[in-house]
């Protein structure tokens, strides 16, 4: 890719992202005791966040790379830390800069945003207590880079927490994913999705497989799966602690439609099962949580 080919995508990258912050800032504020009670939150996210914000300690110096309209970098600030988020889009930026200035009272830590390309990160040494990463690897095109910089910018003991989908989705897992969205209601007609099934027939289980990677969404959406961000980091970190992500579970709770009152007890029950088929080996988990130790 050469530089206006990188600098087009980029701006698209922004450009997207922003959007996405607009319109999650119109229906909720950019702030964990907010999000938290979002569907893909309450059965994907809740435990492994609250579980790193149990990391911070008042004082704390942290960073969060692909930070978007801030709500993880603040909630940080609210347990004491300095927090700094990172991100490409101005406009995401711009929603938590100005959500942090209605709560900054109420806020023992502080919170500073500022408009990064992480693919050319360049920090200050032994600087930070904790980097969180959330969902934004998986962007990049220079993780080697990134990683090592990060590593460099970590106090000795530092603590890197890293999230986000590895490698591809097996075929099992597409097969079952695929089925789930078949059978159970979801925001495309029966009509529509068997409509598609005649259509694609055999090529049926590569779309799904696109749809799970969001293939298309971004510009850079995938770029990182070139790479395996967990051997990157395991080359340069002590890897603490890693829990694994349900295989199929996120991908139905996106697409499922139906009342919280009976669609949260269905995915917690197909969360517990998930997570066993993923312990046995018979799915592939859809992404990993680390807790890296430098
Ligand atoms: C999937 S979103 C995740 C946002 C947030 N971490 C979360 O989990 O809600 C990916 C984020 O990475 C940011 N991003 C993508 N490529 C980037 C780059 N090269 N430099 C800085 N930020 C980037 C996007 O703007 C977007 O906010």
């Amino acid at each position: 890719m050469n530089d206006a080919d990188y600098a087009r995508k980029l701006a698209a990258e922004a450009d997207l992202w922003g959007a996405e912050a607009e319109r999650q800032a119109a229906l909720l504020p950019p702030d964990w005791e907010h999000h938290r009670h979002l569907r893909h939150n309450v059965i994907m996210h809740a435990a492994d966040i609250d579980a790193l914000l149990d990391q911070i300690r008042p004082g704390m110096r942290t960073l969060e790379l692909g930070c978007a309209s801030g709500w993880l970098t603040l909630a940080m600030a609210q347990r004491g830390a300095h927090a700094v988020g990172l991100d490409i889009s101005q406009k995401a930026l711009d929603i938590a800069r100005s959500y942090y200035e209605t709560v900054r009272d109420r806020v023992p830590g502080s919170a500073a945003y500022r408009q990064t390309d992480l693919n050319a990160l360049a920090l200050e040494p032994e600087t930070y207590d904790l980097v969180a990463v959330k969902a934004s690897l998986h962007h990049l095109v220079r993780l080697e880079h990134v990683i090592a910089e990060v590593h460099r910018a970590l106090k000795p003991g530092g603590l890197l927490w890293a999230a986000d989908t590895h490698g591809d989705e097996a075929p099992r897992t597409v097969l079952v994913a695929g089925a789930l969205a078949l059978l159970l209601p979801t925001h495309t007609s029966y009509r529509d999705k068997l409509r598609a099934l005649f259509r694609f027939g055999l090529r049926a289980p590569e779309r799904v497989k696109a749809s799970i990677q969001a293939e298309g969404l971004s510009p850079f959406e995938g770029a990182g799966r070139e790479h395996d961000w967990l051997q990157l980091i395991a080359e340069r970190f002590t890897i603490e602690r890693r829990v694994n992500m349900p295989a199929v579970t996120g991908y139905v709770t996106a697409q499922l439609r139906a009342p919280d009152a009976v669609a949260l007890p269905l995915l917690r029950a197909l969360r517990a099962v998930d997570r066993r088929l993923v312990a046995a080996g018979l799915l592939r988990n859809s992404g990993v949580v680390v807790y890296a130790r430098k």
